[in-house]
């Protein structure tokens, strides 16, 4: 279908958000999955469902056959610029119009961490490919208080960041998701980077007020906790937001979707289930 819109990471924290809020504005969508066998929900939801593989070029290509538009985000791994840039070499191959990148904030930033300079790399290839694109750069999710605190704040009444008392301004990811979507169905974004933050910047120690409160039981922050994987670029990310780097506020979700960022403590009450 001429209209179809391709979503990579479909099964993923924001890849799924992605396609809910597309198929809510009557959107056609393809949904790129690496493991078909979760895919069932994506079914439900009204997307076509391909299987796609970021590290084969020749996947991505099949997998964008027929597709207009494409969202492409790499999934966090040591190899995630080698991701990003053969989606683009594979988006050429198959005709995509418009590609919308997801990065990170800071990526482009000449002090860029790690991480940052992972997702430059993926966002220079989407510039210098010759077709139409946006780049969207969010700060922390707030959903990783659900995927990766979510368990010990229900059985220990605890969660371990290593980010000090140093604020973050946290976004939702069904406000990533709703950029995404205004972005990739309206024009007039082209060209474009949108840095993504929530209204205000937070501690965690805040953050285990807010829970505390909401699930009626002391909730701590603990300052420690080492990342298992990709330990080094994760302790430099934890390193700048405990340095305060992490804590500028953008405007860009009101502007381009009309409405104020979800706040933490609305964000907790939503998933309220996942700390309980
Ligand atoms: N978490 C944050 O606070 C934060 C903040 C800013 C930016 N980011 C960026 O956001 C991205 C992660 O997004 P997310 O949290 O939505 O990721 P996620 O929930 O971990 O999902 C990643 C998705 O990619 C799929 N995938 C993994 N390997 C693949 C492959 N080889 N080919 C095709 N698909 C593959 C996964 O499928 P399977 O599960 O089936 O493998 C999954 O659907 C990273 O680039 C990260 O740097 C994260």
């Amino acid at each position: 279908m001429a209209n179809t819109i391709f979503v990579s990471g479909a099964t993923g924290t924001v890849g799924s958000e992605v396609i809910k809020q597309l198929i809510k504005k009557g959107a056609s969508v393809r949904a790129g999955v690496h493991s078909e066998q979760k895919a069932g929900i994506l079914k439900k939801l009204g997307a076509e469902v391909v299987a796609v593989d970021l590290n084969n070029i020749k996947s991505i290509q099949t997998a964008l056959t027929g597709v207009e538009k494409a969202f492409s985000l790499s999934p966090l791994v040591p190899n995630l610029a080698e991701l990003g840039v053969n989606f683009v070499k594979a988006a050429k191959i198959a005709g995509v119009k418009y590609i919308v990148r997801a990065s990170g904030l800071g990526a482009d930033s000449p002090q860029a961490i790690t991480l940052g300079k992972w997702h430059r790399e993926a966002e220079k290839a989407v510039e210098t490919s010759g077709i139409p694109y946006t780049l969207v750069r969010p700060n922390s999710f707030m959903q990783n208080y659900v995927n990766f605190a979510g368990y010990t704040i229900k059985t220990q009444n605890a969660f371990y960041f290593p980010h000090g008392n140093g604020t973050i301004s946290l976004i939702d990811v069904r406000d990533i998701a709703a950029v995404v979507a205004t972005v990739l169905t309206e024009s007039g974004h082209e060209g474009k980077a949108y840095e993504l933050t929530g209204s205000e910047a937070i501690s965690n120690y805040q953050i285990a007020k807010i829970l505390s409160r909401l699930t009626g039981r002391a909730i701590n922050y603990v300052d420690m906790g080492t990342p298992e994987s990709i330990v080094e670029a994760l302790m430099e990310l934890a390193a700048i937001i405990k340095a305060g780097y992490a804590s500028a506020v953008s405007p860009a979700v009101k502007q381009i979707t009309g409405k104020q960022p979800i706040s933490f403590e609305q964000f907790a009450k939503d998933y309220l289930q996942f700390f309980k």
